[in-house]
């Protein structure tokens, strides 16, 4: 369920846009920085006070891989790109090098809750592949020290 704070924020937000429509990336931003994940139901009350059809807030949410539809995630949410470029540059051998340093298989969380390691394709960073995401932060050019860096640096 959105908090009263989310639901004003967001019908704030109606202002900025030219149609609600154009509005419905920024609530679900707005809507998952609080819990770090969306539920059908919260999906469901953004849609409502867009005045948009649920299905169409649903479809946007489930499409782009910013969005947790569903997925509890730990407090940093690490998605490595396994896509053309990645790969070719050695996406895979740093995917399981992640997998032993955190002691979980993708798609799982940590004991603590501290990380979830998720993998997605082609993060438009191509040119600097081998790339990674950290919740909000793009991590480039990744080799096996960067990473261990990357994530002795997270909170
Ligand atoms: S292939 Fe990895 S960012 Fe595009």
């Amino acid at each position: 369920m959105l908090s009263e704070k989310v639901k004003k924020e967001i019908e704030g937000s109606l202002k900025k846009y030219p149609t609600p429509r154009s509005a419905v990336m920024d609530a679900l931003r707005v809507a998952q920085e609080e819990r770090g994940h969306l539920t059908g139901e919260e999906m469901r009350e953004i849609a409502g006070i867009l005045g948009m059809e649920p299905v169409r807030v649903q479809a946007m949410g489930g499409f782009y891989s910013m969005y947790n539809v569903e997925k509890p995630v730990g407090r940093n949410h690490v998605q490595i790109c396994r896509n053309i470029s990645c790969s070719l540059l050695g996406a895979e051998h740093l995917i399981s090098h992640m997998e032993k340093l955190l002691d979980i298989k993708t798609g799982e969380t940590t004991g603590d809750k501290k990380f979830t390691l998720s993998t997605v394709e082609c993060l438009g960073s191509c040119g600097t592949a081998p790339m990674m995401q950290v919740n909000d932060d793009y991590h480039e050019n990744l080799t096996e020290e960067k990473i261990e860096k990357i994530l002795k640096g997270c909170k």
